[in-house]
């Protein structure tokens, strides 16, 4: 099923998805400042994190980004981080990639941006596990990723940036739901 609402359907939007050595270093600065924009990311890793991605995907209308996200591959002295405060162990292998670097033009919010990103985002990510981290006060945000088949795990933390907490979201991977469903082992 398509959980992206009808009423979106007919916006004229585009969504480029590509390797961050595609992007040249002008996008890549424009990327890093609408990341910045948003808050939520430690600028001393936000360079590298960019550059290591997997994909980043940019959303535009008549020529101009009104959004962006990522499809990560996390530092693992960060998804250690994110493991020992939320109490949850978040295996790579289980779950490789992180969703992230998710912002929405402020003039452009409410009309289904953020969900074709996170779509694309899990069209891109090869039927991977995901993870991401959200402040819990973001209700647009986490009721986005939970349309779209994330689940809370573990226990909210504070964030070390600020005076705020964070939830960490597991998106498993179609393979292993199937496999863990009651009717996969039936004859
Ligand atoms: C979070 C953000 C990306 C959402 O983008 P957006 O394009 O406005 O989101 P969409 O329009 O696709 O969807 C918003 C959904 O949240 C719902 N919503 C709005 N306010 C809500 C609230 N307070 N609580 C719960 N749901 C809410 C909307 O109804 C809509 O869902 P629906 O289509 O099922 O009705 C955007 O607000 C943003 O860029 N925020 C700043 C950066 C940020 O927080 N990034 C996330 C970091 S993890």
């Amino acid at each position: 099923m398509n959980p992206l609402p009808p009423r979106f359907s007919g916006l004229p939007f585009e969504i480029r998805s590509d390797k961050p050595s595609r992007f040249s270093p002008s996008e890549l600065d424009e990327f890093e400042k609408m990341v910045r924009k948003g808050g939520e990311v430690s600028a001393t890793m936000l360079a590298a994190g960019l550059r290591r991605a997997e994909w980043l995907f940019e959303a535009a209308r008549e020529g101009r980004v009104i959004g962006i996200a990522a499809l990560k591959r996390p530092f693992q002295n960060y998804r250690s981080k994110i493991c020992r405060h939320s109490g949850t162990e978040v295996p790579v292998a289980a779950y490789p990639y992180e969703v992230g670097y998710i912002f929405v033009a402020e003039n452009e919010r409410g009309k289904g941006h953020s969900q074709r990103l996170i779509q694309a985002v899990i069209e891109n990510s090869a039927q991977s596990g995901l993870f991401a981290t959200v402040r819990t006060e973001n209700g647009p945000m986490r009721h986005v990723l939970e349309k779209f088949g994330f689940r809370t795990a573990g226990i909210p933390y504070r964030s070390e940036r600020g005076d705020y907490e964070l939830v960490l979201y597991l998106r498993s991977s179609p393979a292993s739901l199937r496999a863990e469903s009651p009717l996969s082992s039936r004859p």
